[in-house]
């Protein structure tokens, strides 16, 4: 087995809580690089070869790299890593804006490399369960999603994510792109949607809004409502923050909480056809506990935590087949094609079609 080389770009708290922890998992891998601007930040990562300026890293012998700093820096990163020929995991969300998404799907394609962006929430064994459900018929003809990422106002938001400049929108890019990729996971794609925005924070240095929500309609022609905040006290950050996708179809629903990470609310068959019955909890069947191939063992993490790690182990396996599968930066730029209408949308008032 061929040994790879991985080098971290930023090592805040995306590097250090989700991805060092992921490759340590997978065997004949190594974390041998890393680059902040911060010293300090690169120092607690315990990697051995540190640098300030990621073009050091890239010359330095990784075969990959993880672009784990701000938002705005993801665009030159990945255009420069994909020509000096570096399998690329790109964190979320790709972009300022699709324009930039667009040229860095370009970049990597042109170079060859595998790609991934980091929805790191596909993992989750529920969701991939509920989308077990949609895919094999089980909820029938999908009429309608309603989806939720709701957290309260907590200091995760100051910095650099409150800056349009810096982040490309509010709770939209931050947390809303993570709401977005689940929804075309599990649901379908979204052809168009009306967007309203609010900023309530008396905040005089943010520019961006911490309340979105939109009515979609999908490409299979069911009906969405989503609605992302960081207003809703109670609902915590981090990891007691709350999701929730619910899936309505014609013969049952399927309802996730990322509060419960191994179980899924649902209505099949008899309970889904009778009108009297509800929803009841079912465990998350043991093979969608982990990806196929992962050496994770399920009860060694906690159960909210643990499955991100299979991101990791995603990509390592897409660079040993040499085939990037999902979540690629193609689902990157559609994700970032969503939330680019809804940005319109909130300008104009008006419907905005998804770009194609
Ligand atoms: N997938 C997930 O679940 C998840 C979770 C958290 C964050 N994120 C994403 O990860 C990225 C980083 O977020 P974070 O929470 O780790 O932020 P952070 O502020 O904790 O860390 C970012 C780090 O990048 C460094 N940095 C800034 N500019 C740099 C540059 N040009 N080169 C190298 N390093 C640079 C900073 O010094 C800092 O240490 C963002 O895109 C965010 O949206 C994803």
């Amino acid at each position: 087995m061929k040994r790879i080389r991985i080098g971290l770009i930023g090592a805040g708290s995306a590097a250090r809580g989700i991805h060092l922890p992921g490759f340590q998992l997978c065997e004949g891998v190594e974390v041998t690089a890393v680059c902040d601007r911060d010293a300090k930040a690169a120092e607690a990562t315990g990697v051995a070869a540190r640098f300030e300026d990621y073009q050091e890293l890239l010359a330095s012998g990784v075969d990959a790299v993880v672009i784990a700093s701000p938002n705005h820096t993801h665009a030159e990163i990945v255009r420069e890593a994909a020509a000096a020929g570096k399998h690329i995991l790109c964190e979320k969300p790709l972009a300022l804006n699709l324009e930039e998404a667009r040229g860095m799907l370009e970049a990597v394609e042109q170079a060859g490399v595998v790609h991934m962006t980091a929805f790191t929430y596909q993992f989750t064994p529920a969701v991939n369960y509920l989308r077990h459900l949609v895919k094999s018929g089980a909820l029938g003809r999908i009429r309608s999603v309603r989806a939720a990422y709701l957290m309260a106002l907590s200091t995760h938001l100051l910095g650099w994510r409150s800056s349009r400049e810096f982040a490309g929108s509010g709770v939209l890019a931050d947390i809303g792109s993570h709401l977005i990729h689940l929804i075309r996971f599990t649901a379908g794609e979204i052809a168009g949607l009306t967007a309203a925005q609010r900023r309530f924070r008396e905040d005089p240095s943010s520019d961006v809004e911490d309340w979105i929500a939109f009515l979609a309609r999908l490409e299979e022609g069911a009906c969405g409502t989503v609605e992302i905040s960081r207003i809703c006290p109670g609902r915590g950050a981090g990891i007691t923050e709350e999701m929730f996708i619910e899936v309505y179809g014609s013969e049952g629903s399927g309802v996730f909480s990322l509060q419960d990470p191994c179980g899924l609310q649902v209505a099949l068959g008899e309970d889904g056809r009778n009108p009297e019955r509800g929803l009841t909890r079912r465990e998350v069947p043991a093979e969608f506990l982990k990806i196929e191939g992962s050496p994770r063992e399920v009860q060694a993490h906690p159960p909210r935590w643990g499955y991100r790690y299979d991101q990791a182990v995603q990509f390592v396996d897409s660079i040993r087949k040499g085939r990037a599968v999902t979540p690629t930066l193609h689902d990157g730029v559609r994700c970032q094609a969503v939330m680019q209408a809804a940005l319109e949308s909130c300008e104009t008032g008006r419907w905005a079609e998804v770009a194609g």
